[in-house]
């Protein structure tokens, strides 16, 4: 890698780092807390007092990694748009859980090519409350970044794919590995699963918790969420609901309604007065394997 390159990360730490410490964060307020008894919780007393309590996962399930889905959708249930903090999540939202607790365990954090495509984005977490409780989880600075894409992404072109201390996972298809071959064959940080009529995602998510994958956090968007959830691979879902109208109509999270069991409700205060974060699970029904 360039020294350019390396600099050039650094100041994206350093600027992302600095964003989430100067942030704003009201606190939330707990209305509902009803988790089931084997769930793991986290935590430290900075994420309890403006989380207003513990984080919790559900548990590892065997042979897979477990997968959360995070997501902010509008009050009329829209998650489209192209920077999806315009839809009104909120601050607390952005800083303390989707770059925060549903990240600060994760081994690895999964997206969408859709949701990465032109953006220059890197999946870790920045605010030093969440760095510090994320080294003392006994985690790697950063997830492993999985980007899901069947034709391929612009390897040469997007920094994602240029920082040889980030590991990452392509999940792909035989399209996708033609189109990257060259660039593929140039970075040795970068693994590719490829998924097929023969090799499903729940063959890649086997192969992954292999890997040493145990918690994935999935960031969308909503077209690999209904792959992930029609694959049973996911066990919660994460949702802040904005008080605000917007996002690109008829865009839910999945096109059905979800059978969904809520085990903690919370609502934001102060100026983020009028937004609901959710985390429920998916029913175990649609969690059984076939294999
Ligand atoms: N509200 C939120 O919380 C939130 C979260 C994330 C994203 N978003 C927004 O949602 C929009 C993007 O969502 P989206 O549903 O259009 O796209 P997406 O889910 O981000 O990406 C879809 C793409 O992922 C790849 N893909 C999906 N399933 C795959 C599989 N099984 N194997 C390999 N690759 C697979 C394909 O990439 P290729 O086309 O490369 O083959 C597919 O076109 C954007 O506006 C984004 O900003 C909102």
């Amino acid at each position: 890698m360039s020294d350019k390159a390396i600099s050039g990360f650094a100041a994206f730490i350093d600027r992302k780092s600095r964003e989430a410490a100067a942030a704003e964060l009201p606190p939330y307020a707990t209305e509902l807390e009803q988790p089931l008894d084997r769930m793991t919780t986290i935590g430290s007393p900075w994420t309890e007092r403006l989380f207003d309590g513990l984080f919790y996962l559900s548990p590892l399930p065997p042979r897979l990694p477990a997968c959360h889905l995070i997501f902010v959708q509008s009050r009329d249930g829209n998650t489209g748009a192209r920077n999806p903090q315009t839809l009104g999540g909120g601050e607390t939202d952005k800083h303390l859980i989707y770059e925060g607790l549903t990240r600060v365990s994760a081994d690895a954090v999964l997206a969408g090519a859709s949701t990465v495509r032109g953006g220059s984005m890197v999946f870790s977490v920045w605010h030093p409350e969440l760095v510090r409780l994320r080294h003392a989880l006994g985690q790697p600075r950063h997830p492993v970044q999985i980007i899901a894409t069947r034709r391929g992404v612009p390897i040469d072109r997007e920094r994602l794919y240029n920082i040889p201390e980030l590991r990452l996972v392509l999940l792909t298809a035989p399209g996708g590995i033609a189109a990257m071959r060259e660039a593929l064959a140039e970075r040795p940080w970068i693994t590719s699963i490829v998924v097929d009529a023969g090799f499903t995602l729940a063959d890649a998510f086997e192969q992954m918790r292999a890997m040493g994958i145990e918690r994935i956090s999935a960031v969308g968007g909503r077209g690999l969420a209904a792959e992930l959830i029609d694959a049973a691979l996911v066990q919660d879902l994460y949702l802040t609901t904005s008080p605000l109208p917007g996002g690109e109509p008829g865009t839910p999270i999945y096109p059905r309604p979800l059978d969904l069991r809520t085990v903690v409700r919370k609502r934001g205060t102060l100026h983020e007065a009028g937004v609901l974060f959710e985390h429920s699970l998916l029913p175990p029904t649609s969690r059984i394997h076939s294999r």
